[in-house]
């Protein structure tokens, strides 16, 4: 699984910069929080026409706890509502969507809605669509660790198919950050052996299709070599 070539493109997004977006205009963070779910819509509408297949959204860490209830309450009501309002149309996308991260913290019927959620969504072949939601990268690990110690299985590929459950998924291809900081805040650390990594200063909030299309275009002119050579040098050594 080193790529997504295949089923399209793997890309990972740390959501970041709704708080300060919101501070900046002299408005509560909620409303930036807000504001974010809008860029979800934008971005998962324009990601299959990016050749994207996979599409991972850090939406809330388990960090994220350590926030104020209020801000921490706002972010699961988010979730709650993006689930009641928008599965009807990420059925009508093809959108098939998976959340990732523990289960046993959220508030009471949360668990169920995301359960009815993606099995609405489970024959989505256009997009899967993962959202990370109380997710915390080593918690998975450890997690994929435990399960494949009690398979008596620790291999690599044992591991990797582990990760955030049933639900398999490529190699990150392109990881981004909005909003300026340059971390990784504990987000897919598994999966982004060979990721390449984008940061970009736009707030979350502001994040445009037209981002999205220059991020996937700048990635497309990298060379990725897995530890290999480039493709030249492997071109001088055959001649040689
Ligand atoms: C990202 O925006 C969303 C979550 C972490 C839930 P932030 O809320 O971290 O926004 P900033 O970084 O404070 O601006
Ligand atoms: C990472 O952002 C988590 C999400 C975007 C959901 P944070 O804003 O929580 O990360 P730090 O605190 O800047 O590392
Ligand atoms: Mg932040």
């Amino acid at each position: 699984m080193q790529s997504g070539r295949d089923d399209g493109l793997h890309v990972a997004i740390i959501m970041d910069g709704n708080g300060r977006w919101a501070t900046a205009r002299g408005l509560p963070r909620k409303v930036g929080h807000e504001a974010g779910v809008e860029t979800v819509r934008r971005v998962v509408r324009a990601a299959p026409s990016e050749g994207i297949g996979t599409l991972t959204l850090y939406a809330f860490s388990s960090d994220n706890w350590r926030r104020p209830k209020t801000e921490v309450a706002a972010l699961m009501q988010l979730l709650r509502r993006y689930l009641a309002g928008d599965v009807d149309e990420l059925v009508d996308n093809g959108v098939r969507l998976s959340v990732i991260g523990r289960r046993d913290r959220l508030p009471f019927g949360l668990g169920a809605a995301i359960a009815r959620a993606e099995a609405a969504t489970a024959s989505g072949r256009k997009l899967h669509l993962r959202i990370a939601f109380d997710y915390s990268a080593r918690w998975a690990i450890a997690e994929a660790a435990r399960n494949c110690a009690a398979a008596g299985d620790i291999s690599e590929d044992a591991m990797a198919s582990r990760l955030c459950g049933a639900v398999a998924s490529p190699d990150v291809d392109l990881l981004l950050r909005t909003g300026g900081e340059k971390r990784l805040s504990d987000f897919l650390l598994w999966e982004c052996a060979y990721a390449e990594l984008a940061f970009t200063g736009v707030m979350w909030p502001d994040f445009s299709a037209g981002d999205l299309a220059e991020t996937v275009a700048a990635f497309h002119c990298r060379e990725r070599r897995f530890g290999g050579l480039p493709d030249e040098a492997l071109q001088d050594r055959s001649a040689a």
